[in-house]
Parts: C-alpha cells; structure tokens; sequence
C-alpha cells in the first residue's frame, strides 16, 4: 500500500476533534490518528468522522491510537491535550500542569514519529511550544506554536463587526506571544489592501486592539465550560495544509527565536513562511518603537514563564 500522510492529533477534545474533522472534510490526508486517554470517546469520534468522510466522498481515515506507541510515522503531530483552561484561570495556571503532560506526549513522538513536524496547541502556548522543542530535541523548524492565525483571525472578525462590512477582504495582524500582552498591528491590517487607519478612528482601533487580546477568554466567560474551538481548530488546520501542499505561504506561528527580532532562547509568534519543512523562513518585519516595546513586554513574559520552569527544575526532569 501507498504510504499517504498521516496526521496525528494528541488530544481528542473539542479542539483536537474539530482539527480532525476540518481536516476530514477537505481531504487533506490519508489518515487522521487520534490518541486521547478516553479511548471509547476517541472511538466514537473516529467512526462518526470517518463516516462523515465517506458522505464528503472524502478519501481521509480517522483511527484510534490505543498508545503511544501506535502514533507511528506520522507527518504531523498536533499536540492539544492539556488541562483545559477555565474560568477565572488564566493561561499562566496552566503552566506546570500541561509543561508535564507536554513532556510525556513529546517523548512517545520523538521515539515513534521521529520525523514529524510537531504544531503545539496548549497553552500556555509559547512556553509550551519552548517545551515540546527543548523535550523533542527536535530542530526549530520543525516545532512550531499555533496561535498567530488565531488571533489575526479574531482581529479580523472584530475589523469587520466594527465596520459592517469588508468580510472576507481583512489581512489583519497579530505579532507575539498568545497571552494578554499579544502584539496586534493595526499598521499592517488591512481591508482590501486600505490601511486600517483609512477607515477607523484611533478608539475604534484601540477598542478591536484590546479586545482582540482578551479574544480567548471573551469566549470562556460565554461558554463557561471550556474555551474556543472552532477558530483555533481551523486554525491548527491551515498550518497542517500548508505544510502538507508545500505552500509556502506567510502565516504569523510561535517559533524558537534564535537572534530573530533580537531575542534568544525564547518562543514567540513571528510570520514565518511554511512549508514541507515545516518553518522554512521566519520573516522580520520592521517594528516602530511603540510596537518594538510592545513586542518587548510580550517576550518578557514568555520568558517569565520559561524562568519558572526552570527555577522549578523542570528541565532537569523534576
Ligand atoms: C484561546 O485563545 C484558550 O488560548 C485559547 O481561545
């Protein structure tokens, strides 16, 4: 038999369950493997997945992986399992719970698909996206954070809630870490290639800037029991297309900054070019001073975080 792509998703909740049916629906792998330690709801997904595959007339499997072990050879890996975030907690409580859970997932890919491209999904993201390439071993290019489409994808729906119209003509743009200090650019947001700043005050602008940032727990105080899936799943899903087509399109994705932007040792969200490679390019767009700082405050508390892991010996193995 013909070895076809395989994506592998670590994590079947809401998140990883509705990358793995985006991905069902467009056909764009051979198999989908899902590996969550609810086995029979795992099970259950699949089955129902792979029959709405079959109704799409879409060529895609979705399997169960029992362990581990059995995620073999996968192209991608996509890592959301986790603690989920909810209300009242913040991206930050997460930390040491999921650093640990992110530990354990990394190792069993390292060891059965040592060749993947790994596309991390918890949070707290940046740090987490940190531990999956410290634990991996694995090169910068092929450890990458999902979280910039997401949050330029939330801009742009407030862009268009704010204007009543442009829906579909947005490039909006968001730099930096996925917390609430993220790096929104309104200078390089556009509707139809029109500077924001042609067709918004500067309140208006402000107003989509901040609540952009607060994006994802807008969603957890509606929701109450959990936090968005929808967008950040089809997110995760745009990243996996365009490493498996080869595009080599342009998407902002949390990567390991070594000397980029003037940072070292520390993951943040930056345009990077993917591809088959996984990041084939990471792109340095020129900051003024204000978005300088901005970017600044949000590597801090990246690295903030990283100096907890590591004040608590973490990458010692504790
Ligand atoms: C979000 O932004 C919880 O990080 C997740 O929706």
């Amino acid at each position: 038999m013909v070895k076809g792509k395989r994506v592998g998703i670590v994590g079947a909740g809401n998140v990883g369950s509705t990358i793995a049916y985006s991905l069902a629906m467009l056909g764009s792998c051979h198999e989908i493997i899902l590996r969550d330690n609810k086995m029979e709801i795992a099970k259950g997904k699949a089955l129902d997945m792979s029959q709405a595959a079959a109704a799409v007339r879409s060529h895609t499997v979705v399997s169960v992986a029992e362990k581990m072990s059995d995620l073999t050879d996968c192209d991608i890996v996509v890592i959301t399992a986790g603690s989920p975030r909810l209300p009242g907690m913040s991206r930050d409580d997460l930390l040491m719970i999921n650093a640990k859970i992110t530990r354990e997932v990394v190792e069993g890919i390292a060891k059965y698909s040592p060749n993947a491209i790994i596309i991390m999904v918890s949070n707290p993201l940046d740090v987490m996206t940190y531990v999956a390439l410290r634990e991996s071993g694995f090169e910068r290019s092929r450890v990458i954070g999902m979280a910039g489409i997401l949050d330029s994808a939330r801009m742009a729906a407030f862009i268009q809630e704010k204007l009543g119209y442009g829906g579909g003509q947005i490039r909006a743009s968001v730099m930096g870490g996925h917390g609430d200090d993220m790096v929104p650019l309104p200078r390089y947001s556009t509707v139809a290639g029109v500077p924001l700043s042609d067709l918004l005050r500067e309140d208006e602008i402000e107003e989509i800037v901040q609540r952009t940032r607060k994006g994802g727990a807008e969603i957890v105080a509606l929701l109450q029991t959990g936090s968005a899936y929808y967008a950040p799943a089809k997110s995760t899903a745009i990243m996996i297309e365009a490493i498996l087509k080869d595009t080599k399109q342009i998407h902002p994705c949390a990567v390991y900054l070594d000397g980029e932007y003037g940072y070292y040792d520390v993951v943040s969200g930056v345009p990077v070019m993917l591809g088959a490679n996984g990041v084939e390019k990471i792109i340095e767009i020129t900051l003024d001073d204000s978005e300088k700082e901005m970017f600044a405050n949000s590597c801090a508390s990246v690295q903030t975080l990283i100096d907890t892991l590591n004040t608590n010996k973490f990458f010692e193995g504790v």
